[in-house]
């Protein structure tokens, strides 16, 4: 299978750099993995990489110069898709014009509700019934691009910050990947 190759951007624990990684490794998962960018050098999401000899770059945090080294690195990589897995930086406007294709979003709420930072915090002092993830299209304005797809679990009366995190992340490796599978069949 003709695969797509990928570049992935993190800021930390990496759980769902992880699973894209295994995943991609399946002869039939569309996509192929041909960089890291992490805009954190002590992100332990880079262990991954360096587990499966994927090139990684570290960038600090001069937007401009960094995302111009980004963008000649996905040249050189001949990127065609973008996932931001826990990437915790804005992307500017002239990045993602720059790049011209797909970039992707994995969220920890069921958009449009509670869109940046906090969800758990804001699902539970909301009392929501529900939360989940939501993979998204990236586009200028944080958080609004294209909904892909969500996947939603109840709240019940004993969950926590926590517990809603470990339930949420549980949900998003699996609802990334579908994502990946139903942009690119
Ligand atoms: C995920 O929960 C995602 O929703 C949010 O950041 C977290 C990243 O976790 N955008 P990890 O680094 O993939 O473990």
């Amino acid at each position: 299978m003709v695969k797509v190759n990928t570049c992935v951007f993190i800021s930390g624990k990496g759980s769902n750099l992880k699973k894209l990684i295994l995943n991609s490794n399946n002869y039939n998962f569309p996509i192929k993995i041909k960089l890291v960018v992490s805009n954190n050098k002590k992100a332990e999401g880079l262990k991954f990489a360096r587990k499966w000899s994927i090139p990684y770059l570290i960038i600090n945090n001069k937007q401009n110069l960094s995302e111009d080294k980004i963008l000649i690195k996905i040249k050189y990589y001949k990127v065609n898709l973008i996932l931001l897995a826990g990437y915790m930086k804005i992307l500017s406007k002239n990045f993602i014009r720059s790049f011209g294709k797909s970039i992707i979003n994995i969220h920890p709420s069921l958009l449009p509700k509670f869109k940046g930072l906090n969800t758990f915090e804001k699902a539970l002092s909301q009392k929501e019934k529900k939360t989940g993830c939501t993979v998204h299209y990236v586009t200028e304005k944080l958080d609004s691009g294209r909904i892909i797809l969500k996947k939603f679990f109840y709240i019940d009366n004993k969950d926590n910050i926590e517990t809603l995190k470990k339930k949420t992340q549980r949900l998003e490796y699996n609802a990334f990947s579908e994502a990946i599978i139903k942009i690119i069949k």
